[in-house]
């Protein structure tokens, strides 16, 4: 069985102390909930802040990017260890924004799964096609494309701690998400994807997660689907209530 896992991607939104009456609020309202991993991906500025609040609790801290060396001359970029000196769990790794606005590439991205891995840091890789790939009828082949990229040269025993999210470009950000059937469908390519690579039995051990104008009022249909393990949330992770709540999605009508 997977556990499901709701994460809360950030971007570049709230400063430190907003970070941290976010992070206590959330903290507050789940007390003793423990049906969902839940994890905070705040700015780099806001991670030892937020770790701070979660130590000794089950939430998780992810980073939203790394670079793939250990430490050298790299101005302005973060190393696994160092996301790992901070305590981070998870890093997002190839979101579309970053690869629409700063270059990052299947190969980049592939770079970076597999130092994170190598630091203990667990890989949530975006994959995601935009609404002209859609409409061309190529969301099949660039999805399976992203992913097999992504994994090149992963260690079969490394599959069950990575986290992939389906993240349609065209959902994100825009309050029009894909249906539940829709997304379970590529997630479930995803998921075939990488038994064809690995095998069938961390293929199902891995969680692959929705994400795309995720709200209170549609958690349900992503989170009921067979295939979806959880959520990648923008927006909606950015106030204590929504987010809460979609957390909660079974108790929530
Ligand atoms: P929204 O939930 O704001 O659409 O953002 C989704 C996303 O990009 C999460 O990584």
């Amino acid at each position: 069985m997977r556990k499901p896992i709701i994460a809360g991607n950030w971007k570049m939104y709230r400063t430190i102390p907003e970070g941290r009456s976010l992070v206590k609020g959330v903290i507050e309202k789940l007390a003793g909930f423990d049906e969902v991993e839940v994890v905070f991906c705040p700015p780099f500025t806001c991670l030892s802040a937020v770790k701070d609040l979660i130590q000794g609790t089950s939430f998780g801290l992810g980073a939203q990017d790394v670079y793939w060396k250990e430490e050298g001359a790299f101005t302005g970029e973060i190393s696994p260890l160092m996301l790992k000196d901070i305590g981070c769990d998870y890093v997002i790794i190839g979101h579309s924004e970053r690869r629409e606005h700063f270059g990052e590439t299947d190969q980049t991205v592939n770079l970076k799964v597999k130092a994170a891995l190598a630091a203990g840091i667990k890989p949530i890789i975006c994959v995601g096609e935009s609404l002209a790939q859609r409409e061309a009828g190529e969301t099949e082949s660039l999805i399976k494309r992203q992913t097999e990229l992504a994994l090149q040269g992963v260690d079969a025993a490394a599959i069950p701690r990575i986290v992939i999210a389906y993240e349609p470009i065209w959902a994100i950000g825009t309050g029009k998400s894909a249906g539940g059937s829709d997304a379970n469908e590529v997630i479930g390519l995803i998921r075939k994807t990488v038994a064809g690579l690995f095998g069938n039995e961390p293929a199902q051990q891995m969680r692959i997660q929705y994400g795309g104008s995720v709200k209170p009022s549609n958690i349900k249909e992503f989170m009921e689907q067979p295939e979806i393990d959880g959520a990648l949330v923008g927006g909606a992770s950015l106030e204590i209530e929504s987010f809460v709540e979609i957390v909660r999605y079974e108790t929530k009508v």
